[in-house]
């Protein structure tokens, strides 16, 4: 049985057609097996994946699976309760202080989703005489992080140009009168592969007596000779206040985020922060398979110089072939194209060669910017990447890109 659509329905449909029209619409792509460097696309069959955060490979790493499957057997499906109540095994535990040496903080407490730990860490840790200071490009899950701790302490709130140390400098500096002055920033920048600069955030943040924050869902297992981030990156391990990342991502790529910081933030977070108090735990099976892949990256770190050797051999291919992908270092690689029309057109051509890429338009990405995103993973062979360069050779000519 339909119900009559309400007035909603009647609105949403109407903006629903609208994005079709503007050539904005996603349409949800349904894989049939494992995220890997190839996958089967239903509709598609087989073909590569360039667009998954899946950097070390390890979400169909057998070691990860069998940890999940083993989990799922011994303890259950999942915590039926929030974590102060009933909702914690051991496991949760050890994965937390496993993350905790991972990044080089004191302590973690994980969270069902990094989105979730983004909104916890503002909108508990602050009150109403504090500031947070946002970088311009950070997350989705930061700016709403901060819009709740705003109606939740009053807390004041701003946001800095992007990786702009000096105008900072001079927002922290006309923030004398504030008790807490808090800083937060994407490590690896998501749209862009931009790498934030640790040394310079930590200086002025250092100066202003503020609490430096870094959200490393895309340099967790990525960055630093061995995977531990941002701060390995730079040599500053250690030296970051607060960490924010996900598990969705390298780490195994199921679900899942955590904080991880002093012992202080992670206990006050465990009495206060609203998405741990009222919401359940991570699933065992997620917990296992996350813990194993924090272990797969410590026993592997050739996975990490696999993941930089093939982000640079397929940049320094899609530039000789022609195109401007934005320099950098990290296995984010955009190739911006303008209009979000062009970046879609752009990735439904790259698809029907069997290459899964996807286009990313206003809003995700400002206006005019929009753009191809590739992401490049450890998994990926030579001959995967050179079948998606001869794709991006073939589509860029056809679109006269190239
Ligand atoms: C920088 C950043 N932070 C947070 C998140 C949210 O992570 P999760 O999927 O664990 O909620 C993402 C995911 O896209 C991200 O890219």
């Amino acid at each position: 049985m339909t119900s009559r659509p309400t007035t909603l329905d009647s609105r949403l449909q109407s903006d629903l057609e609208a994005f079709k029209r503007d050539g904005v619409y996603k349409r949800l792509n349904y894989l049939a097996s494992p995220q890997a460097a190839r996958t089967v696309m239903e509709g598609r069959g087989e073909v590569i994946i360039l667009s998954s955060n899946n950097y070390l490979g390890l979400s169909n790493a057998p070691d990860v699976v069998a940890a999940g499957r083993k989990a799922l057997e011994d303890l259950g499906a999942g915590t039926a309760s929030v974590r102060f109540i009933c909702g914690t095994f051991a496991i949760h535990r050890e994965l937390e202080q496993e993350l905790a040496r991972l990044v080089g903080t004191e302590s973690s407490l994980s969270f069902v989703s990094c989105w979730n730990a983004n909104e916890a860490v503002p909108g508990t840790l602050l009150g109403e005489e504090d500031l947070v200071l946002s970088d311009q490009l950070n997350h989705a899950s930061i700016i709403d992080g901060i819009r709740l701790a705003k109606a939740i302490t009053k807390c004041q709130t701003g946001v800095y140009k992007h990786a702009d140390l000096a105008d900072l400098d001079q927002k922290l500096a006309a923030a004398k009168d504030r008790r807490v002055k808090m800083v937060i920033s994407d490590g690896v920048f998501s749209m862009e592969g931009a790498i934030a600069p640790l040394p310079g955030l930590k200086e002025v943040c250092r100066k202003h007596n503020a609490v430096l924050v870094l959200d490393d869902s895309h340099a967790t297992g990525v960055l630093g000779t061995t995977g531990r981030g941002t701060a390995e990156h730079f040599g500053m391990l250690g030296e970051v206040d607060i960490i924010t990342s996900t598990l969705g991502k390298a780490l195994g790529g199921a679900a899942g985020g955590f904080v991880a910081g002093s012992a202080a933030v992670t206990d006050y977070l465990t009495q206060r922060a609203r998405p741990q108090l009222f919401s359940n735990a991570l699933p065992p099976t997620v917990a296992a398979s996350s813990l194993a892949a924090v272990r797969q990256l410590q026993a592997h770190p050739e996975l990490v110089t696999r993941l930089r050797e093939n982000a640079t051999y397929f940049r320094n291919g899609l530039s000789a072939l022609g195109f401007k992908p934005l320099p950098g270092e990290t296995p984010i690689i955009p190739v911006i194209l303008g209009e979000t029309a062009h970046a879609i057109r752009m990735s439904e051509m790259l698809l029907e060669q069997g290459v899964f890429v996807t286009g990313f338009g206003y809003p995700v990405v400002p206006q005019g910017q929009a753009r191809v995103r590739c992401q490049v993973s450890a998994a990926h062979r030579r001959e995967d990447l050179d079948e998606a360069l001869s794709a991006f050779a073939q589509v860029g000519r056809r679109l006269g890109l190239i």
